[in-house]
């Protein structure tokens, strides 16, 4: 099936490390431009090489954005339409989640992950979408989460969030379905970075990976029918799917990548 992704351009956010690392090298690998915005900019640079060394035709560049930043965001989708001329996919990839019961949680951390989680989603709306309504046409999809869906045990406010992302992108597909805009959400279970190399100085992974030692990785992987945990990959998949033309009857959806382990 042709994606007919080459040539669009497409930023994604938080495309550094691990999920987005992997949504950015399949873009390029399918042709497209691809802004990696984030605030790494040295593990940033290392994906955008790998994807330029892809040679799917398109071109990869980096922008230093931090995306609870509505004017460093404004100004990430004006270097992508100065440099390429449009704008036509958004990935809404930078989400952070700190393990811990609600109870114990200051509320710095509330703080963090509502920033992070649902202010930089629609920061980068806001700022991609006019655009968009001027062109007639785009692709907004937004990394939520199963636990925005079912909730999930440590993780209230993210979940929170992540439920946000959801009611959010429902929201707006009502709204700018008339432009030609599709918006939806992919909604990943535990997905780990395979190595060092995958993952950023800011990955959540630096922190969450204390947790899940291998001996939790496979006692995880037992809840799932499919009986393992996500690849990077899994969600990338789906994420380009979403964004592309074949999936152009497609909006205000929440799919899940999460080897069936929820099915609401
Ligand atoms: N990995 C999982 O198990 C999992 C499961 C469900 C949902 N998700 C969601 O998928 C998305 C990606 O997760 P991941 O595991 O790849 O994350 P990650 O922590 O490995 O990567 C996040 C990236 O965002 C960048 N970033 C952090 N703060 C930023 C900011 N303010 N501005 C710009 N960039 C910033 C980091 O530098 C990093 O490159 C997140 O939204 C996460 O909530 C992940």
């Amino acid at each position: 099936m042709d994606l007919q992704l080459a040539g669009k351009t497409v930023i994604v956010t938080g495309g550094a490390s691990n999920i987005g690392r992997a949504i950015a090298l399949g873009f390029a690998r399918e042709g497209s431009n691809v802004v990696i915005a984030d605030i790494d900019e040295s593990q940033a640079q290392k994906v955008a090489s790998q994807a330029n060394a892809l040679g799917g035709g398109g071109r990869t560049i980096v922008v230093r954005a931090d995306v609870t930043s509505y004017q460093e965001v404004a100004a990430m989708v004006a270097r992508a339409i100065d440099e390429f001329d449009h704008m036509h996919v958004l990935v809404n990839n930078v989400g952070w989640v700190l393990d811990s019961l609600f109870l114990d949680q200051p509320r710095e951390d509330w703080e963090k992950a509502v920033n992070l989680n649902l202010w930089s989603v629609m920061n980068c709306m806001r700022a991609a979408l006019p655009h968009m309504v001027e062109n007639g046409y785009g692709r907004v999809v937004s990394i939520s989460s199963e636990g925005g869906r079912v909730g999930e045990y440590r993780e209230a406010v993210y979940a929170a969030c992540k439920a946000g992302v959801i009611g959010l992108t429902k929201s707006l597909a009502r709204e700018m379905g008339r432009y030609g805009i599709t918006l939806n959400s992919v909604c990943p279970a535990v997905t780990i970075p395979r190595s060092e190399d995958e993952m950023g100085e800011h990955s959540l992974w630096k922190t969450m990976l204390q947790v899940f030692t291998p001996e939790m990785q496979e006692k995880a992987a037992r809840l799932y029918p499919l009986r393992r945990l996500g690849t990077a990959e899994d969600t990338a998949n789906a994420v380009l799917f979403l964004a592309s033309d074949v999936a152009n009857y497609i909006t205000g959806q929440s799919l899940s990548v999460g080897g069936g382990f929820t099915m609401i």
